[in-house]
């Protein structure tokens, strides 16, 4: 069989399975985008950006450890580790850069990784490229997580990793409950807050600065592109570690560094997100009514104090119809499917913003319940 047709029969099966993707731009009202602040389009991270490509021009020109490295990446994570509460910080083009390399520097041979099942592609795909044994455990269960890491010995490092607030369920982890059973099993506490930094927290660092758990945690990955607006991933901890990521992370070392008005644009969204409380605190305020409204309406989803609302729908094809339907009608709403999402648990992610009122939520409401009553 030839390559072409290989994948075309491979295509054929996605299709048929109602999995094929296909690539749409932004159109409508916003409810799947993970620009939580709308920092995105905010005139100061535009003004900042424009100076930073006027001074730096626009590409890097080379990887950070040669001549892509800038002043001004050194600045932004001082700046970053000072808002997380850490000793340093270390700039990468992307989360999904950020956590593969992160895991496949640490993780040695000897090592245990013990993982929720629901964790992003991106760690699993760094937990893959190591060498360590991997335990998966079922979503958020304390218990069992408790058992596994007090049974389970090894020559090397234990690891546990999990987002803090998950991406596609919208659910918290319980991080005060792993910080204990982690300091009591001498276990690494790794954590993902993608989609909780810039929401959660006295200064919007994030749910490990809600939960107090700074010192408990070794290293957290917080990505850059989502509320706070730009692009990139922060990896924050000690100066130990991220002085090994700089020596030995290959995809740090391998990858030329992001454009430096990244950095200048991100300065901003920083000093944005720990002055504008009121921000955050409407975007959770938002969420709280919509899940509530959803959930009178039968739409039942769980009332977690998040942005990111999963409506279960189950069958990928029925997910696929509902959203069209909506985007049809002026709302950019989005089905999530397999493999983002296990089998059978296609669904709409709704990812609120800012700028959304009650008046839109209430008016989706009505066209979303539509959609459930058609036969
Ligand atoms: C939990 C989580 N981690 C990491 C990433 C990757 O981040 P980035 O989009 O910056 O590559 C994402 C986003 O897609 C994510 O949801």
């Amino acid at each position: 069989m030839k390559l072409k047709e290989r994948i075309q029969n491979n295509l054929v099966e996605i299709q048929t399975k109602g999995l094929k993707r296909k690539l749409a731009s932004p159109c409508g009202i916003d409810l799947s985008s993970n620009d939580y602040l709308g920092l995105a389009q905010d005139e100061r991270l535009k003004n900042a950006m424009i100076e930073g490509v006027r001074r730096e021009g626009i590409g890097s020109t080379g990887s950070r450890l040669l001549r892509g490295e800038r002043d001004c990446f050194a600045e932004v994570e001082k700046q970053f580790a000072e808002f997380k509460g850490t000793e340093s910080s270390l700039y990468f083009s992307s989360g999904y850069q950020a956590n593969i390399g992160l895991l496949q520097t640490f993780l040695e041979a000897d090592d245990i990784v013990f993982s929720d099942e629901l964790n992003h592609a991106s760690l699993i795909d760094g937990m893959r490229l190591s060498n360590a044994r991997k335990i998966i455990f079922r979503h958020l269960e304390v218990d069992e997580i408790a058992k596994l890491l007090k049974e389970t010995g090894c020559k090397g490092q234990k690891f546990l990793v999990t987002e803090s607030l998950f991406s596609m369920d919208g659910d918290i982890a319980p991080l005060q409950k792993y910080a204990e059973i982690c300091a009591e099993t001498n276990t690494n506490l790794i954590i993902d807050e993608a989609h909780a930094v810039g929401i959660y927290g006295r200064k919007g660092s994030g749910l490990i600065g809600h939960f107090k758990i700074e010192k408990d945690v070794f290293l957290s990955i917080n990505t850059a592109g989502k509320a706070l607006g730009v692009s990139g991933a922060f990896i924050a901890g000690d100066i130990w570690a991220i002085e090994y990521l700089i020596n030995k992370c290959r995809s740090f070392i391998f990858s030329t560094a992001p454009l430096p008005a990244t950095a200048d644009a991100l300065k901003v969204a920083l000093e944005i997100v720990e002055t504008e409380k009121g921000s955050r605190e409407r975007l959770l305020n938002l969420s709280r009514f919509f899940r509530e409204l959803l959930n009178e309406n039968g739409i039942l989803v769980p009332l977690d104090n998040s942005q990111i609302v999963p409506i279960l729908i189950g069958d990928s094809k029925k997910a696929v119809k509902i959203a069209e339907s909506l985007q049809a009608k002026g709302f950019d709403v989005r089905a999530i499917r397999p493999p983002t999402v296990p089998e059978n648990t296609s669904r709409l992610r709704v990812s609120l913003n800012v700028g959304l009122t009650k008046e839109i939520m209430r008016e989706f409401i009505i066209k979303l319940n539509k959609e459930f009553n058609r036969k």
